[in-house]
């Protein structure tokens, strides 16, 4: 569930415009920079995200560069009102407004120009800025209150490749100026800008229509319309660590730092104990319960759900539930669900399809998939169960094995309730072996055992009397005919 924000005058309607159709070449990566997963979800999702959380009437995302594949993302945000318009060209970021506004001609067949013809208040944000979050741009609307534009700035001990702020006396905006038009003065300016802005519809467009290319990049900068509107300009600072836009590795990294940190805060406020931070990493679409323990060096990912379980050191669980009680150290755990007051591990890898009913075991060694292990039933060691089903308070012995596949199909094992298999049994599928029946150790079982049986099955015994020693006798002496 969102957790909603309400912004200042909400009977004003508010728009938000994200650009997202730049290449994101610093990234030196194949797919499109917002694709980028940062803490569990791509980059754009955390920012439709937080734009969701404010009711927004309509949220604008300017595709282009890699256009159908960032389509396929917002759409997968399953945010309301959110629709695309692509910038065939990405010919700046005040070009990219205007294609949002539709205020280009003729830019794209598919975009509608009339997409935001009922907004009042345009917030602009990017597609790169994973964490921007929703009371930051309350922020912003807040302090912008009576003015034309606001810009969104923040203090960076260096502020080089950013766009300066430049501010009068009466601390209004006069003008932003990219880091290559700077001159010695300007380029010392620690306040920059982060390219989020709320807009006053009326005179957004009118600066619009005024844009020209005239700078070194040959681009229409929305920068410029801070400059036509000035000094009816206002700016909000804020923490870097709010507005970080994402242009390389090295950033994408600080940022799912941010995130992570973010996260885990949110755990410990709700009674969740998390032993090392620093070495602790949950995905977004994560839930912990209160009452769960994380030890060091654990990831959680995907959707996976946590009770009040101990969870570590060094667990790796994807799409798992782990229900209360259970306890899970040093394994790798996919698709699986573990049940009450269950163990897994030391070194356990489950598969998907693992369902460890209550009190289950799964030990040191154990690999299983698409297997369930019955109430108290244990595989304390040495095993592979797969495509199986083990009744209640069963035991198997330690290096068990289900022979689930012959080279071309798998095939299901079924074991009962309450029964014993042996060390070093191999179970041959398919094959049931019924309710408290008894396969001695070392037996390959190819056919059924019907409840309550013995299966065994194993050569004649051979004894011979003194042979070791004979054996020692003749070894054991200096080497000499060699
Ligand atoms: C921009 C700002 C700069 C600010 C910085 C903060 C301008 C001219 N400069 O610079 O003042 O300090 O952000 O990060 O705005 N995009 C489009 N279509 C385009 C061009 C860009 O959608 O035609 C998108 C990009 O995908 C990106 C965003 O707009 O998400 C910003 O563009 P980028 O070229 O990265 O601007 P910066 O040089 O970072
Ligand atoms: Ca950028």
């Amino acid at each position: 569930m969102r957790v909603r924000y309400l912004l200042p005058q909400p009977e004003i309607h508010t728009a938000a415009v994200v650009l997202a159709a730049g290449k994101g070449s610093r990234l030196k990566s194949p797919i499109p920079k917002v694709a980028h997963i940062v803490a569990g979800r791509p980059m754009l999702h955390w920012v439709l995200d937080a734009l969701a959380a404010l009711n927004l009437d309509k949220i604008v995302v300017v595709v282009g560069h890699e256009g159908d594949q960032v389509r396929d993302l917002v759409e997968s945000a399953q945010v309301d009102n959110t629709v695309c318009v692509t910038q065939v060209e990405q010919l700046g970021t005040g070009h990219a407004m205007r294609c949002a506004l539709g205020l280009t001609n003729g830019e794209h067949p598919d975009n509608d120009p009339s997409l935001l013809a009922d907004a009042e208040r345009i917030l602009l944000v990017y597609g790169d800025g994973p964490t921007l979050s929703p009371h930051t741009l309350v922020e912003l609307v807040e302090g912008g209150q009576g003015n034309e534009a606001t810009v969104l700035t923040t203090m960076l001990d260096d502020p080089t490749g950013y766009g300066r702020i430049i501010r009068n006396t009466s601390g209004m905006v006069t003008e932003i100026v990219e880091q290559r038009d700077t001159n010695e003065t300007q380029a010392s300016i620690r306040e920059i800008n982060t390219g989020i802005y709320c807009f006053e519809r009326e005179p957004l467009v009118k600066a619009l229509g005024q844009l020209t290319t005239d700078n070194s990049q040959g681009e229409e900068y929305i920068t410029d319309v801070v400059g036509i509107l000035a000094p009816r300009v206002g700016a909000v600072v804020v923490a870097p660590d709010e507005v970080m836009g994402i242009n390389d590795q090295i950033q994408l990294a600080e940022s799912a730092a941010v995130l992570r940190t973010r996260i885990i805060r949110a755990y410990q406020e709700n009674g969740v104990a998390i032993i090392d931070p620093a070495t602790t990493y949950i995905e977004h679409g994560v839930s912990i319960e209160p009452g769960a323990v994380i030890e060091p060096g654990c990831h959680l990912r995907g959707t996976t759900r946590i009770g009040a379980a101990r969870i570590g050191p060094n667990a790796d669980l994807t799409d798992t539930t782990v229900e209360d009680g259970a306890t899970i150290t040093y394994s790798v755990v996919t698709g699986a669900t573990i049940g009450a007051d269950a163990t897994v591990g030391p070194f356990a890898h489950l598969r998907p399809g693992t369902v460890l009913a209550p009190k289950a075991k799964a030990g040191g060694f154990v690999e299983t998939k698409n297997a369930t292990i019955g109430e108290g039933s244990k595989v304390p060691h040495l095993s592979y169960i797969g495509d199986a089903s083990i009744g209640a308070g069963s035991n198997i012995g330690a290096g068990t094995i289900t022979c689930n596949y012959n080279g071309y199909k798998k095939f299901r094992t079924t074991v009962g309730e309450g029964t014993f298999i042996g060390s070093d049994s191999m179970l041959i599928a398919p094959v049931t072996i019924g309710n408290g029946a008894y396969v001695g150790a070392g037996s390959a079982v190819a056919t059924d055992v019907p409840d309550g049986a013995l299966y065994i099955e194993r050569a004649q015994p051979v004894v011979k009397d003194g042979w070791a020693s004979k054996f020692h006798a003749r070894y054991a002496k200096p080497d000499t005919d060699q």
